[in-house]
């Protein structure tokens, strides 16, 4: 099938190298003393200097906040032959006027789980060190201390942007009084994916996420990190790639799609790279590709349905159902009727290739930037081959079929 409004959404492999050549010089402007301010990459230390040699042990506590669920864990990691990893954990939502509330509603709610979490634990009388992941991103100074830049994807909380976030978290565990944690290290969720995966596997110093939000980081060698005093060894750069674009030089790659996308997002004008890729964005690509065929005649016989007209309505998740490789077009089916749509099966199936459209542009962009992160690495080690590791996780990548 031919259709026209689907040819923006297919990359070449020359269009794919150039974005990547791009993000190449962007990475080093946003590493560069100064040219960071300016840099919609953001390329941020992260004060992790090395990747886990495996022999670490301890009881901690963890918290998981910025990707679709909030999580509360207890994590013990024990005997260094067996690497056992044992994890309880709960998950807490967080309801939508919370993610739009003020900061400090919001750190009461952490810190109100976190408690009910010890309690079912039995661990309130212990004061564990915490790890946190805060999948949003920060300026960090130490590894506690890191201050929110912006929010992205669904938050939005006030008092929180500029502001130290471990200390926020602390003042409201303190706030409560009863009961107390020991030192906290603040993560970006591509750093603990990377370090997790690095536990098991030393090849591994790239951590990729494909989920809410997308953005990966890696590790680059101190002389190169002009922000942070010294020369030796390595650190971890956060490289916010969700901001790639968002100085205008994705303009060609755009289709009039992803910026209707951008337009009625709650961050117009931010995180162009992001908005193209991750699954908080991928349904609403989809329903407004869907909905340009059925205004020009060539979907369910020019009628869209209510449910087709309200943003947001078609989930992400329905593009991995319907790309199921053996019943993908039975859920097709199934989801053109629940949005209350009058299809064919000719319908169902252009639905399908929509959705592959938009995830396999998806993908690919992803790879072009995690090509240019491999080939930095490699060419700041002097090498003609690079044997590597990537951590990836994320809903998107978990659930998507492909
Ligand atoms: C957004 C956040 C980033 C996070 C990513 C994946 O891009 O800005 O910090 O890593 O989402 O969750």
């Amino acid at each position: 099938v031919h259709l026209k409004h689907l040819e923006p959404f297919r990359l070449s492999l020359e269009k794919l190298q150039d974005v990547s050549a791009r993000l190449r010089k962007d990475m080093i402007r946003g590493l560069g003393k100064h040219s960071h301010h300016r840099a919609s990459v953001k390329m941020l230390p992260t004060f992790v200097r090395a990747t886990p040699d495996g022999t670490e042990k301890g009881d901690f506590l963890a918290l998981d906040l910025g990707g679709t669920n909030f999580r509360v864990l207890h994590v013990r990691v024990l005997e260094e032959e067996q690497r056992v990893l044992k994890m309880d954990s709960q998950i807490c939502a967080i309801p939508q006027d919370i993610m739009l509330g003020t900061g400090e509603k919001l750190f009461d709610h952490i810190a109100a789980c976190l408690a009910e979490f010890l309690d079912s634990q039995k661990l309130r009388g212990q004061t564990l060190p915490l790890g946190f992941t805060f999948s949003f991103p920060c300026e960090q100074k130490e590894i506690d201390k890191s201050i929110l830049i912006r929010w992205t994807k669904g938050f939005n909380c006030s008092g929180v942007e500029g502001e130290d976030v471990v200390n926020l978290l602390k003042e409201a565990i303190h706030r409560r009084g009863d009961y107390d944690i020991s030192s906290v290290a603040m993560v970006n969720d591509t750093v603990g994916t990377m370090m997790s995966c690095g536990y098991r596997d030393q090849s591994c110093e790239i951590g990729m996420i494909i989920g809410t939000g997308t953005n990966a980081c890696y590790m680059e060698e101190m002389k190169n990190v002009k922000r942070v005093e010294g020369e030796d060894g390595r650190m971890c750069i956060n490289t916010e790639w969700g901001g790639f674009g968002d100085d205008g030089c994705l303009k060609d790659v755009l289709t009039e799609f992803d910026e209707e996308v951008d337009k009625t997002s709650i961050n117009p004008g931010v995180h162009t790279f992001e908005k193209m890729i991750s699954g908080m964005y991928l349904g609403e690509i989809v329903r407004l590709v869907l909905l340009k065929l059925t205004e020009e005649k060539l979907l369910f016989r020019g009628c869209p349905s209510e449910a087709l007209l309200t943003p947001g309505s078609f989930e992400t998740r329905f593009i991995s159902e319907i790309e199921e490789p053996d019943s993908g077009l039975e859920n097709a089916k199934k989801i053109l009727t629940k949005l209350d749509l009058d299809w064919d099966l000719v319908d169902a199936c252009v639905a399908r290739l929509v959705c592959d459209t938009v995830s396999s542009r998806s993908a690919r962009l992803c790879a072009a930037a995690l090509a240019t992160i491999v080939n930095r690495i490699r060419i700041n080690r002097g090498l003609d081959h690079l044997k590597t590791t990537v951590g990836v996780d994320g809903t998107v990548y978990r659930k998507h079929p492909k």
